[in-house]
């Protein structure tokens, strides 16, 4: 299965960090988000992917390419580790692009992925949603979808004042996790929101989609939707949405972004116990309200 990360987007909610980077590229300590999101698809088999770039997203094929001026220059200090790294990088797995040349909103996105996608179900996967998950996120759905064999999308539980934020389905409880989508609905407002089930960032999509896109008209924010036409190809074919099991951060958000930095800190065996120590110390200063935002000693670790 070929997998479509989808990157185009401005990023306007993390300006001015994005005026002139990437939003994907926001690093969770050194390693860019997009990464996380390609060793994702390679963790679940996936060796052809996709990426859906646009203005001011070079960094992202560069970090992808190989780097021959960096490589020679670790070689001939004997930096072997580091060296490593960054050869591992560019050989993650087969990465082509495409430009999206207006940032037209996520189903725009992926109809920029027609010809590459060769009429087959395909995993899209958000590139500026980072998840921890035992079985890597996509597996689940390729797993469920293997099953099905129909489209799949991800969804988690978000609470009820939140809907807003998301596309939302309508759906019926199959099994413990899984769900046929009756409905989805953009952003709809909490109280016209059929459930709490927010679509997440990770799709198995039935190539049928791109002929509904072709025809889209723009939806919610003048953007084309992707769940505007999710929601015309569940009306054609059966559709089904998995609850994922695992934790979503979302970096396109400043609280998503933060929460996933330190998050990701305390996973990584080389930088958890200073983080910890870090961290609880911080703790402490808070609970004792002692904690000053100018001219406070720092910890030395
Ligand atoms: P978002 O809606 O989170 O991205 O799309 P955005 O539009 O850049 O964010 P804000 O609202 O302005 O802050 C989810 C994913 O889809 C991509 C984005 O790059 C992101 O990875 N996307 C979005 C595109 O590729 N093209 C688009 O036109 C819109």
């Amino acid at each position: 299965m070929k997998a479509v990360i989808p990157a185009a987007g401005i990023g306007t909610r993390f300006l001015p960090a994005t005026k002139a980077q990437p939003k994907e590229m926001l690093p969770l300590i050194d390693i860019p988000t997009i990464q996380l999101v390609v060793q994702e698809a390679v963790d679940a088999g996936i060796t052809d992917i996709l990426i859906i770039t646009g203005r001011g997203k070079r960094a992202i094929e560069d970090h992808f390419d190989k780097s021959f001026e960096i490589e020679h220059f670790l070689k001939a200090r004997g930096q072997e580790k580091q060296l490593k790294q960054i050869q591992n990088i560019s050989k993650l797995a087969n990465i082509h692009y495409i430009r999206q040349k207006e940032p037209k909103g996520l189903g725009h996105a992926i109809l920029c992925a027609k010809n590459f996608i060769n009429n087959e179900p395909f995993a899209v996967m958000l590139g500026d949603d980072y998840y921890v998950c035992d079985t890597p996120h996509i597996k689940q759905l390729m797993d469920a979808h293997k099953r099905l064999n129909a489209s799949i999308i991800s969804v988690m539980q978000v609470p009820k004042p939140h809907v807003s934020r998301f596309g939302i389905i309508d759906g019926k409880q199959m099994e413990k996790n899984l769900f046929v989508i009756r409905s989805l609905v953009e952003k709809p407002p909490a109280e016209k929101a059929p459930s709490n089930l927010a679509i997440s960032g990770r799709y198995i999509v039935s190539p049928e989609i791109f002929g509904i896109l072709e025809g889209a008209d723009t939806g919610a924010g003048g953007e084309i939707q992707l769940t505007d036409a999710l929601a015309k190809l569940c009306k054609k074919q059966v559709m089904y949405a998995h609850l994922f099991d695992g934790v979503r951060y979302d970096i396109g958000t400043k609280m998503g972004y933060y929460k996933a930095f330190i998050e990701y800190a305390l996973s990584r065996d080389d930088l958890r116990d200073e983080a910890v120590e870090y961290l609880k110390w911080l703790t402490n200063k808070i609970t004792n309200g002692s904690f000053k935002r100018e001219g406070e000693e720092r910890i030395v670790l």
